[in-house]
């Protein structure tokens, strides 16, 4: 899906490489996780995905069509959810708002967005504005709207990561459930938390630090449903953790030593 994407930024002159050579597939009905060091340049790669920045060089394609002709299949859930989500707009209306592009009627849209809302348990909330509304509700009204486009691909980035453990724990495992709930739907996670994605992928991608290539890829054989506590204490769990957390040692090391971080 992904072949041989680099990406510079120019900025005074100046072009620095932020992605270089990243190849990744994902495979139809699929969970893949991207981790890799801070600033390395993940986030550019999901939206290089998702068509929201265009890459320097290769491709992005989904089911053997250039992106650019399958928007419709993607859909982005942003690191920062108070952003990104319209603050004068209820619930319902910004789940709504994702929908204004398609051609769907009035009723159709309606009752895709009550649906989407419904699935993430706050239809209760739908006239509820953003900020009437805690960080979790807010991250799980952002997928509301994701879920509500029907995407083929759902891109996340950081979706939890602003939020307490408790609460990250209760949505991983509804993230988990919805997307068994629709079948056929592929989807590509941005963490920087192992833990998170090893508990909740298919595979694991780690990432270089900038300029982002793709590593080194882990196959999670940890058996589905997976819950919280028997599954993070699995030896299989436990094994690809150690394995992870040295590669990345390891790079960041290397980064540090060759003085890579220019910022
Ligand atoms: N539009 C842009 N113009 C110039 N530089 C950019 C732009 N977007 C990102 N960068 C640079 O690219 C690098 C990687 O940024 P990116 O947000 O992709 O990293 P990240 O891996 O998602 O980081 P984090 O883990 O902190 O979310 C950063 O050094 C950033 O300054
Ligand atoms: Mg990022």
């Amino acid at each position: 899906m992904v072949s041989h994407v680099s990406k510079s930024f120019q900025r005074r002159g100046e072009s620095s490489e932020v992605v270089n050579d990243a190849s990744l597939t994902v495979e139809a009905n699929e969970l893949v996780s991207i981790v890799g060091p801070s600033g390395c340049g993940k986030s550019t790669l999901l939206r290089i995905i998702a068509g929201l920045v265009s890459a320097s060089s290769g491709t992005v394609t989904v089911g053997g069509t250039d992106s650019k002709d399958s928007l419709h299949e993607l859909v982005l859930v942003f690191q920062e959810y108070e952003r990104s989500l319209c603050p004068w707009r209820s619930a319902i209306g910004n789940v709504r708002l994702g929908l204004e592009g398609l051609r769907l009627s009035r009723a159709e849209r309606e009752e895709r967005a009550d649906a989407a809302l419904a699935s993430v348990g706050l239809q209760e909330f739908a006239e509820h504005y953003p900020w009437e509304l805690s960080g979790g509700m807010q991250q799980r009204l952002q997928i509301a709207r994701a879920l509500a486009f029907q995407p083929s691909i759902l891109l996340m980035d950081e979706p939890f990561g602003a939020l307490d453990a408790l609460t990250r724990y209760d949505l991983e495992d509804e993230l988990l459930r919805l997307w068994r709930a629709r079948s056929g739907m592929s989807i590509v996670l941005v963490t920087h938390d192992i833990d998170e994605a090893i508990y909740l992928s298919d595979r694991v991608l780690v990432v270089s630090s900038r300029p982002a290539s793709v590593l080194a890829e882990f196959t999670v054989d940890v058996p589905r449903p997976r819950d919280q506590v028997t599954s993070r204490n699995s030896s299989e769990f436990q094994r690809l953790r150690a394995e992870i957390v040295q590669l990345i040692g390891r790079t960041s090391n290397s980064a540090a030593g060759h003085g890579a971080d220019h910022r």
